[in-house]
């Protein structure tokens, strides 16, 4: 049987991306502009500046790819392309370019949501077993979602404001920190002691949905505060403080509901995965859960990236899903 290759590409944000992923499993290519130096100094993603760089990158990045996979066009079975959510001027550049090479090669094209593509990533990493469970945490999400087959994805529980990858971007900025802030908050927090009490978001009983601009602007009082009475308050200490309250909130969610929906694998998604303390509290939590594989990406695979599109474009296309060359980028666009 003849092997499957399916060329993804991704632009939802600051990241210009493609890839070429062989039988929905193995990496062929796989190239990452980041912007992130030119967002840097307006301390986060501006969209006109975005949507730029995306112009001047994405046919760069696509001929690198090519030429990293030794992969020809004739080859390619389909064009995956992330079609929302995220920002509307940068998911165009993408979702054109994409457009573009399914016409003149006649390759099928297959719209892929961002998110389950983060999710994706981790089959990457291994096989996925149904039922799942896959926590997503990144600049733009927090959701808790349930998966029972390929394709079917059901959102049990999601962030009511700030998802948590901002608000660790805000936090950081009170801080000072450079961004994106959740590297530095997460090494800050290695050093600190969280002795500093904030509150835990944990909403109604039974509820999996989360909030964190509460969290956030605890932050922010407890700083002003200390600095209007003349206090010094340790950053170390207050980013670990704030990470506590995080982690414990999405752990203790993420293992209430694993129990609840009966899974076999729970797996992380998204930018923040990449964060050391969630990752070591998960790890903790899930030894005890002994029929329950926990599953976390390389962090190269948890921030955005176009490898885990053509994942999951492999699985979609696999089920029977064609997009129409009159495709759009939908920044609202649901799981
Ligand atoms: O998934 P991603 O690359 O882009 C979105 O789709 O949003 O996630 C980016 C987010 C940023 O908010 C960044 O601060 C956060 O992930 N992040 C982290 C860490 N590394 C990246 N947050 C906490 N700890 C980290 N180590
Ligand atoms: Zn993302």
């Amino acid at each position: 049987k003849k092997d499957e290759y399916i060329l993804g590409i991704e632009t939802s944000c600051d990241e210009t991306a493609a890839s070429i992923i062989k039988n929905g499993k193995e990496i062929v290519a796989n190239v990452v502009a980041s912007q992130i130096e030119s967002h840097k100094r307006f301390g986060g993603v501006v969209p006109e500046i975005a949507s730029r760089h995306h112009v001047e990158q994405i046919t760069v990045v696509l001929e690198e790819t090519l030429e990293q996979s030794g992969v020809t066009m004739e080859e390619i079975d389909a064009i995956a392309v992330t079609e929302g959510p995220g920002l509307v001027g940068a998911l165009l550049i993408g979702v054109n370019a994409a457009k573009a090479i399914s016409f003149a090669h006649n390759k099928p094209l297959v719209g892929v949501h961002h998110i389950a593509g983060h999710i994706y990533a981790n089959q990457l990493v291994t096989d996925l077993q149904f039922p799942l469970l896959a926590l997503v945490v990144s600049g733009g999400h927090t959701e808790l979602v349930y998966m029972e087959k390929h394709g079917s994805f059901k959102v049990i529980g999601e962030t009511r404001d700030d998802a948590v990858g901002e608000a660790y971007d805000k936090v950081a900025r009170t801080l000072n920190l450079p961004y994106p802030g959740g590297p530095h908050i997460d090494r800050l927090a290695q050093e600190g002691e969280a002795n500093i009490p904030l509150p835990r978001a944990w909403l109604e009983e039974g509820s999996y949905d989360f909030s964190f601009s509460g969290l956030k602007s605890a932050v922010i009082n407890t700083l002003h505060n200390a600095s209007q009475k003349g206090e010094k308050i340790e950053p170390a200490n207050l980013a670990a403080s704030f990470q506590e309250s995080v982690i414990e909130v999405l752990v203790t969610k993420t293992i209430k509901a694993t129990k609840e929906y009966g899974v076999n694998q729970v797996v992380l998604a998204g930018g923040v995965a990449a964060n050391k303390g969630l990752r070591a509290a998960l790890e903790e939590s899930f030894r005890e859960l002994k029929d329950v594989e926990l599953v976390i990406p390389p962090l190269s695979l948890c921030t955005d990236n176009a490898a885990m599109i053509a994942t999951a474009g492999s699985v979609f296309y696999q089920l029977g899903k064609r997009s129409p060359l009159s495709l759009n980028g939908n920044p609202g666009l649901d799981l």
